[in-house]
């Protein structure tokens, strides 16, 4: 059995230089699912906009960029404009938690509206890409995701990507494996698998329960620990794993240097990265306290020193 491996977005952290210097450091994933990108009255685009999903900066790791919408015209002119860009699967993001986003019917807002969703639909028949969905179950209860499966299914979709909580959830609670299960037996559309897998065993029970999943996407867990996909696919473990963080964190750091202006932006831009890269280390919870009280660049730079040197 193939399994693919995709990268999670994560809006703030996984943009394209943090996915790229991930995918030179770390082996093992397919490809990445870009942070979305809301759409736009009017039918340009400042190009800054854009700049994540220009082939030139995706190198290293086949992305598929995602749009968050509830307005089908404004959807279709930006994945128009993302498949000018060379793009042939464009994301609809139907699992957006966040208050803000989802009270005002976009992401996992949009849910509760079979009506609303089969309208959109209907207008993105003649789109010039393929179309993927990343949804949660539910907004407030897993009965809408059954709802909506019969008006996926009316669509040829390229993927159907389902992170098995509600929306009203966040990132609380188990995972409704029954729910995914019903999905799975459900779609005549292609399923992949995201949330939760945090240690190869936890791919592995979801693999043994789930044999039929080809395609799975992983975000957190591998952002604590950046070797995951490597050893769910049982590639070889460098002998010395600290080093290859270092060698990720100073390319970061240094890419991130370049782009971000102002010590601020590029100091809370690494303690984003840390928040879950201290995962990897025997004493992160420590570890993290102390990044995030730098409030200097220096004072970061000499604290990541020492820890380097007390881990290898
Ligand atoms: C900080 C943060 C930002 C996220 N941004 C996005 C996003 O832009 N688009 C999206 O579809 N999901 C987004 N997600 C959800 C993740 O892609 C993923 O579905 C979720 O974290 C569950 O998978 P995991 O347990 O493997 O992390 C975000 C999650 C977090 C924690």
């Amino acid at each position: 059995m193939t399994t693919i491996l995709s990268l999670a977005p994560l809006r703030g952290l996984t943009d394209a230089i943090y996915r790229n210097t991930f995918a030179r450091h770390f082996p093992g994933f397919d490809l990445a699912m870009a942070p979305f990108l809301t759409t736009f009255q009017g039918t340009r685009v400042k190009s800054a906009r854009l700049d994540d999903l220009q082939p030139a900066n995706n190198k290293d790791l086949p992305v598929v960029p995602q749009i968050l919408s509830k307005d089908a015209a404004q959807f279709k002119v930006l994945a128009a404009m993302l498949t000018d860009l060379g793009y042939e699967t464009v994301n609809w993001n139907l699992g957006c938690p966040y208050p803000m986003v989802a009270n005002k019917g976009r992401g996992s807002g949009m849910l509760p509206h079979p009506d609303k969703i089969a309208a959109f639909l209907e207008q993105l028949l003649d789109l010039p890409c393929r179309l993927s969905i990343k949804t949660r179950i539910g907004r407030r209860s897993s009965a809408e995701i059954k709802e909506l499966l019969p008006l996926f299914n009316a669509f040829p979709l390229a993927e159907l990507i389902i992170h098995p909580r509600l929306g009203s959830q966040l990132y609380k609670g188990d995972v409704d494996l029954e729910t995914f299960a019903y999905c799975l037996a459900h779609s005549t559309n292609p399923v992949s698998y995201n949330g939760d897998i945090r240690r190869p065993e936890d791919f592995q029970a979801l693999q043994n329960r789930f044999p039929d999943v080809e395609r799975w996407m992983i975000g957190r867990g591998a952002l604590r620990d950046p070797f995951l996909p490597a050893k769910i696919k049982g590639m070889p473990l460098p002998a010395d794993p600290a080093a290859r963080i270092r060698a990720f964190h100073d390319e970061l750091f240094r890419l991130y240097s370049r782009r971000l202006s102002g010590g601020g932006h590029l100091l809370g831009r690494m303690k984003a990265v840390w928040f879950y890269l201290a995962g990897s280390f025997s004493h992160g919870d420590k570890i993290l306290k102390k990044i995030q009280k730098t409030k200097k660049i220096e004072a970061y730079n000499a604290l990541i020193t020492q820890l380097f040197q007390q881990e290898t």
